[in-house]
């Protein structure tokens, strides 16, 4: 299994020293939560942010947009310097329009379901995106606890993404640690963000490591 990490409940008075801590902690990528405030009832960070990031790793930023317009700032999320984009389907803007932006800007398209949202509203945009964001928590904070009854809907999606012969990546977000985590990969996921487990953590590099060596 691959790991996202989920900088949320990091402490943002030493970003850059926490970015540097998900790097060497050997994860896969780093999941970035984007919130406006409307489509969920948080706020967190924007562009400006995500650019200055940037700079400091070569990580992959896979950008988790909980936002009700996503499509306002596509733009000014691909020219930060995010290499994965995710919209939620419950989103106002246009998702096959948005999907085509992020593509026509070079960059990777994701979408996300919240956990009230059927497995199969993803399936007409399966061949076009290259993960889908299985919401194992209600969006909007880091610490929840993990929603086990969503594992019928990640497996449902994996076996469609099978079916068709797909190589689209199938994340896990909200409640995830090394336990809950074997529980999503045998649902089907390959790919799991870890927020609060990771940063509260006495042993993150073996956290990371343990995921990683999850196989389904
Ligand atoms: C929730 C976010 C998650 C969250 C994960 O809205 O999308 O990425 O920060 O945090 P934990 O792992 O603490 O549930
Ligand atoms: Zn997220």
């Amino acid at each position: 299994m691959k790991i996202s990490p989920s900088i949320l409940t990091c402490d943002f008075s030493r970003l850059a020293d926490e970015i540097k801590f998900v790097e060497q902690s050997g994860a896969d990528m780093l999941h970035l939560d984007v919130m406006d405030g409307v489509f969920v009832p948080n706020l967190s960070f924007g562009p400006p942010v995500i650019k200055r990031l940037r700079g400091l790793t070569n990580m992959c930023f896979d950008v988790h947009l909980m936002m009700q317009y996503p499509d306002r700032l596509i733009g000014a999320f691909a020219d930060a310097g995010a290499d994965i984009i995710n919209i939620h389907l419950e989103c106002s803007s246009p998702v096959e329009k948005t999907i085509d932006h992020i593509i026509g800007l070079g960059k990777t398209p994701a979408i996300t379901i919240k956990p009230a949202t059927p497995a199969e509203a993803v399936f007409p945009y399966l061949d076009k995106v290259g993960m889908v964001l299985v919401m194992t928590v209600e969006p909007g904070f880091g610490g929840q606890a993990f929603m086990a009854d969503m594992m019928p809907k990640v497996a449902a999606i994996r076996k469609e993404i099978d079916r068709r012969s797909l190589k689209v990546m199938l994340q896990v977000d909200g409640g995830i640690n090394e336990d809950t985590a074997v529980t999503a990969a045998k649902a089907g996921a390959d790919v799991a963000v870890v927020g609060s487990a990771l940063f509260n953590s006495p042993n993150p590099k073996e956290l990371v490591k343990k995921i990683q060596d999850i196989t389904f």
